[in-house]
């Protein structure tokens, strides 16, 4: 079965720093959110496509608008945090039963089958699916160090968690709609800023995220060597 697909293009790209919303950057001669609509249309597992925009953007509309896809592509105004986009997008693809994948602009090189991997375990059953890959640095968590340790450094270590069992997850995320529908409604007095994935609203009411495989090729482009790295790729050469 097919599922609809949002693509969350409303962050400012502040991060990049090029002056322009973050999915409008050019990169390998189009742009990022152009390589975005590319993956989820080359998947072949989207049988519409909402993406969430900056308010009163008329550039991606544009773009949107303009690009050439056999399913049809919305465009709805954007929120002031991710979650708030995802939610708007989520009245725009129209409801309806059926699998609903969410993905990030930012994440413009997602190899199509991912995609693919994704709506495959959403059809085997599944309500929540994430693409993840294994965490290379040892991660720590931090704290603020005492009041007579600040000349020292103004954060020390407060744990290590087994890196064997962390992930880095990636988008597209796949989810039963209604369920994310449910999830977002239940978010409404979270901290937005605070919900940083889709899959983490569908822990707080206790359902089952499944984690399939991710792929490097999915980095979030944010900062300026990401960008650097992402226009290497796409030239074919080894970052
Ligand atoms: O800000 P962050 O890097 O977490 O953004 C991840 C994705 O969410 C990006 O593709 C960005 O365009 C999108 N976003 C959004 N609306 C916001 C903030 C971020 O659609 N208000």
């Amino acid at each position: 079965p097919k599922v609809a697909v949002i693509i969350v293009a409303a962050g400012s790209g502040q991060r990049l720093g090029y002056g322009l919303p973050k999915a409008q950057v050019p990169l390998g001669g189009r742009t990022i959110l152009e390589y975005a609509l590319q993956g989820a249309v080359e998947s072949g597992v989207a049988d519409r496509i909402c993406v969430a925009v900056p308010a009163g953007d008329t550039a991606l509309r544009a773009i949107c608008a303009r690009f050439h896809s056999p399913v049809p592509i919305s465009t709805v105004d954007g929120g002031a945090s991710r979650s708030e986009s995802v939610r708007r997008a989520l009245a725009g693809i129209g409801g309806g039963p059926g699998g609903v994948l969410v993905h990030d602009a930012a994440r413009a090189l997602t190899p199509p089958e991912v995609f693919r991997r994704v709506a495959r375990a959403l059809a085997g059953g599944a309500s929540a699916v994430v693409p993840a890959v294994a965490v290379v640095d040892t991660i720590k968590t931090a704290a603020p160090s005492g009041p007579d340790q600040q000349q020292i450094a103004a954060e020390k270590v407060a744990g290590t968690p087994d890196r064997s069992l962390l992930r880095a997850v990636q988008t597209p995320q796949g989810f039963d709609a209604a369920t994310l529908a449910e999830a977002h409604r239940n978010a409404a007095g979270l901290d937005p800023d605070g919900i940083t994935d889709d899959a983490m609203l569908l822990e707080t009411i206790g359902q089952e995220v499944f984690l399939v495989n991710g792929s490097p090729l999915s980095l979030k482009i944010t900062s300026p060597l990401d960008l650097v790295v992402a226009e290497a790729l796409l030239a074919g050469q080894q970052p």
